[in-house]
């Protein structure tokens, strides 16, 4: 146990958002790919086959959150069993992006936002690994949710952005709706009442369920429309969303590349431990 801490690896899993899937294979020098069947664990398929690869040394675990041609919508992701692929794959951390719509004036398009918070309006997910699937995870488990994303890989998300003269917001909550469809122009003006600044379908319940799994998430928003609550504004259009991320997409990939680097630089064993033991200390049912 002493030396597996003392040797602890690092390996960082990559959950690609819309836009960011098939480039960021080759981005990342992935030679190996464990397909869907294998990666099949207590709580189902992942949404796309897991791919290895490594860059300056730090293994990296990718991703495709929609699948393969983005076949899932947000409701039908099996958000557990891709955490739980990451994690059996032997991910400490996780970097998330994520396309968002911007419910304030001071995030534009194309702005990069390291979420710090979150409100969720989800309805129809399995929000925790603790429902008696898996005797992994056994009895109640009742976690806090402030920091909601790990506060370290966050900063490295924005030293990683800085470093590049990246212009990227340190914070900001996060709202994640339902979907597939989009927000009424009153559900809008109501997620902003609510102090959000971006609206998501998808960090829900992906940034909690990682957090149970022991896992440090942080996520890279991108804005890419500000939904449907300006005036004489165009509305939200999926295809708008999609051509904004890819007018954008090289700094998410470069951002994700540095902040890999970075995260070797570090000592994170006292983080893991840390959210090991309040998950321990969170489960409050009588061990017998
Ligand atoms: N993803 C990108 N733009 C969005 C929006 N306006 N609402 C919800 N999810 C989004």
């Amino acid at each position: 146990e002493f030396l597996l801490i003392f040797f602890y690896i690092f390996q960082v899993g990559i959950i690609c958002g819309s836009g960011l899937g098939d480039s960021l294979s080759k981005t990342f020098n992935c030679s190996r790919t464990t397909n869907r069947e294998n990666a099949k664990n207590d709580f189902g398929y992942p949404s796309s086959d897991l791919y290895h690869g490594c860059i300056d040394g730090v293994d990296i675990v990718l991703l495709a959150r929609h699948g393969a041609g983005h076949v899932f919508s947000p409701t039908l992701v099996n958000y557990r069993a891709n955490i739980e692929a990451l994690r059996l794959a032997k991910c400490t951390h996780i970097l998330a992006s994520t396309a968002c719509g911007s419910l304030t004036e001071s995030i534009a398009r194309g702005q990069l936002v390291v979420p710090d918070s979150f409100i969720d309006r989800t309805t129809f997910r399995k929000g925790t690994f603790y429902d008696g699937t898996s005797a992994k995870y056994s009895g109640v488990c009742h976690l806090p949710m402030e920091p909601a994303f790990d506060p370290r890989t966050s900063e490295i998300l924005l030293q990683a952005a800085k470093k590049l003269g990246y212009n990227i917001r340190k914070g900001g909550t996060i709202i994640t709706i339902e979907g597939p469809r989009f927000s009424s122009k009153a559900e809008s003006n109501a997620l902003r009442l609510w102090g959000g600044h971006l609206v998501n379908m998808t960090i829900c319940p992906e940034v909690f369920l990682a957090k149970e799994a022991g896992i440090l998430y942080a996520a890279i928003a991108m804005a890419t429309d500000y939904d449907c609550w300006r005036e004489c504004e165009d509305n939200v259009h999926a295809a708008d969303v999609l051509v904004v991320f890819k007018q954008n997409v090289d700094k998410i990939t470069n951002v994700l590349l540095e902040a890999v680097k970075l995260i070797d630089c570090g000592d994170w064993e006292q983080d893991i431990f840390k959210l090991k033991n309040l998950i321990e200390s969170s489960n409050v049912t009588v061990k017998k």
